[in-house]
């Protein structure tokens, strides 16, 4: 940027995304994956930044996952190589377009479904077997997914039969949402249990299996463990979001919405952002740097914060900044991400659709 902008500068609602903490966040599950043989390939819709992945890359990960196709084909027209989908896609004219992307830039994608495997092919015609395949097994999310055992070895083989390129396995178990402890380590191991034994009887059918993914934010410290598993998923562990902090402390939340006060009564303020910039899907947002000011309510374009300590001096026209609570629902707000770095914006990220 030629001329300097600080976070002053900005109209308001914006989404700002700390530099230090995301690249504290990024270097620490670098640290952590190094000197160990799992890999991570982690999710986009954590950030939805293209120059993010680059980071990830930049740092070690072996490639990106994702959730929607046109992440898959904005990461691979970026450069950004061994991308997976790890979501189902299914419907003509998708899989018209997950072929000419697998076919250009050897995406890999997740099915659970014997119907779409031969949509698939027969899509794909004699290119079949350069599209990339991974079964998705329910490990317990209850989503997407196949049950464990006979039915994903039955996938497999049908990958197998229908002549496309099966590459292993994928699961999350992402519903998750306990802090470490016996309880969580109990069921993130027997998931894991459940996805490996599935791989064993892939195996002995005399199918190879190289990829086993899975593990997100909350639970890869569990799924690391598991020498069978090739590579870890997590997203949510570069920005954070305050809602998800418990449940994995070794991160830090990096995002935050930059608010203007636009209405002051004795107890109250109301600043410029509401439920269009900010989610409140899960839990109210917090005052980012002081606990004199709770957010009551938000409404579609407002929030309203009681002033709760009468210490605090805030007047119309000063801004705020609210920590995104749902990182996620967040993103979807919004276009773009300011990046800053000791108040100063250094950098604008646009946020992928
Ligand atoms: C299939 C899949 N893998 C990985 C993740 C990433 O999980 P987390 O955001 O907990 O890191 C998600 C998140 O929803 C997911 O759906």
């Amino acid at each position: 940027m030629d001329h300097r902008i600080t976070v002053n500068d900005l109209e308001t609602p914006a989404l700002l995304v700390d530099l230090d903490s995301m690249e504290g966040n990024l270097l620490r599950m670098a640290a952590f994956l190094s000197h160990k043989s799992i890999k991570l390939r982690p999710h986009f819709k954590g950030h939805q930044v293209i120059a993010f992945a680059s980071k990830q890359i930049q740092a070690g990960a072996i490639g990106i996952t994702c959730a929607r196709l046109q992440h898959a084909e904005a990461l691979t027209s970026s450069g950004i190589k061994n991308v997976l989908i790890a979501n189902e896609v299914a419907g003509e004219k998708a899989i018209q377009r997950l072929v000419e992307l697998s076919v250009r830039n050897g995406v890999i994608v997740a099915v659970d479904n014997a119907t779409v495997v031969s949509d698939m092919a027969r899509v794909a015609g004699n290119r079949r077997d350069q599209l990339n395949v991974v079964a998705d097994v329910d490990v317990g999310l209850g989503r997407c997914g196949v049950p464990p055992g006979e039915a994903a070895l039955l996938l497999a083989k049908t990958v197998v039969g229908t002549g496309l390129r099966f590459r292993g396995l994928m699961a999350h178990r992402g519903n998750l949402r306990l802090p470490y402890g016996p309880e969580k380590h109990q069921l993130v191991c027997s998931a894991m249990q459940a996805l490996i034994d599935s791989r064993e009887l892939i195996e002995c059918a005399g199918i190879p299996v190289e990829i086993v993914s899975s593990g997100g934010t909350s639970d890869w410290l569990i799924v690391e463990q598991f020498p069978e598993v090739t590579e870890i998923q997590a997203g949510s562990y570069l920005l954070m979001d305050s809602w998800y902090v418990p449940f994995a402390q070794d991160f830090r939340p990096c995002l935050t919405v930059l608010a203007t006060v636009i209405s002051k009564s004795s107890e109250r303020i109301v600043v410029d952002a509401g439920v269009k910039a900010i989610s409140a899907q899960k839990g109210l947002p917090s005052v980012k740097g002081t606990a004199g000011l709770k957010v009551k309510a938000l409404h579609a374009e407002h929030a309203i914060i009681d002033v709760v300590d009468s210490e605090v001096r805030i007047e119309v026209g000063n801004k705020i900044e609210m920590w995104v609570s749902h990182l996620d629902a967040t993103l979807s707000l919004q276009s773009r991400m300011y990046g800053i770095r000791r108040g100063e914006v250094v950098e604008v990220f646009q946020i992928e659709r």
